[in-house]
């Protein structure tokens, strides 16, 4: 294994001098990292940026959000997909206040209790928030530790776990876990990308047993050296989760008393010309997913925001 301590003191530098500026860094409470790290889920940073702002301005506590209708919570989700997460926190919000007595668990085993919080969110909760040295392996900090220490054949993730949680900075470390973590995050969404790793630049770079591969190669080696770790690209226009949310999108717009459900038919006709691709399911099996979701409400023949 790559000598830790080496390895947390480059990383070290590298963060005090690089890391990104962004607004979820370096905020204590709890409950506005964890609206971080849901957004970021399945969403991009940029986008997450200016939602995230104004997510914390609309909802500022806990208690605000569990107390929101969820039409106004799914309102502000707009931009980010997967409008699902935004059901989720807001029950996520109504549970902690009922059984929590507001305040977010601070263990892993608990916050993944908690709808819509799954292994990795439970542990960058733990670690960023409360400062638990608990391993958190996201997207980026996978390939990053994975490339430095296997090189260019990717283990899967089960196989990194162990070596990412031995790897975690100990006490008397000159970065501690929650730093170490955005600092993965930072070197993997800025150096050590998926197609062009950006080798010499990386602090990593003496440590890193997939460096010499991915340096000498042109830029065709440099991609297929990186394939396991691109992520598949599904293809979201035309499928039934982009018309569910162009009818989200239209319903946002409308007044909390909804539309005529028929209203609906030229949404989705409209959809699929600026898509160029049918939606597979029809109207109505649309309706009874997006319900089952917690997405709309329908009643008289009526739809809306719940
Ligand atoms: N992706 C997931 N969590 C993140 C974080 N805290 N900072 C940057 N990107 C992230």
């Amino acid at each position: 294994m790559a000598d830790a301590h080496a390895f947390h003191d480059a990383v070290a530098t590298w963060y005090a001098r690089n890391a990104r500026v962004l607004p979820w860094r370096g905020i204590a409470d709890p409950y506005a990292v964890l609206v971080s790290e849901v957004m970021l889920q399945q969403t991009q940073v940029e986008r997450v940026i200016p939602k995230y702002g104004a997510f914390l301005d609309a909802f500022p506590t806990i208690q605000a959000l569990a107390d929101a209708q969820p039409a106004d919570v799914i309102r502000l989700w707009a931009g980010m997909g997967y409008n699902g997460r935004a059901v989720r926190l807001h029950k996520l919000a109504q549970e902690v206040v009922e059984r929590h007595g507001g305040k977010i668990p601070r263990s892993a085993d608990e916050l993944r209790r908690l709808p819509g919080i799954g292994p990795y969110t439970a542990a960058a909760v733990t670690s960023f928030a409360f400062g638990e040295h608990v391993p958190v392996l996201d997207t980026n900090i996978y390939r990053v530790l994975s490339r430095v220490v296997h090189g260019i054949d990717a283990p899967s993730r089960d196989a990194i776990h162990p070596l990412a949680e031995a790897m975690l900075p100990k006490p008397g470390s000159p970065i501690t876990p929650a730093d170490w973590h955005q600092a993965l995050m930072d070197v993997g969404a800025t150096l050590c990308t998926a197609r062009q790793p950006r080798c010499m630049l990386c602090p990593l770079r003496p440590h890193c047993a997939a460096a010499p591969h991915l340096q000498s190669g042109g830029d065709s080696t440099l991609a297929e050296a990186s394939v396991p770790y691109s992520p598949r690209q599904s293809r979201f226009q035309g499928s039934a989760r982009y018309f569910r949310g162009r009818i989200v999108d239209y319903l946002r717009e409308q007044p909390d008393s909804g539309v005529e459900e028929d209203a609906l038919e030229t949404v989705l006709r409209h959809a699929e010309a600026a898509s160029g691709a049918l939606c597979p399911m029809s109207l109505a099996d649309l309706f009874a997913a997006l319900e089952r979701d917690g997405l709309i409400r329908r009643q008289d023949g009526r739809v809306r925001l719940p």
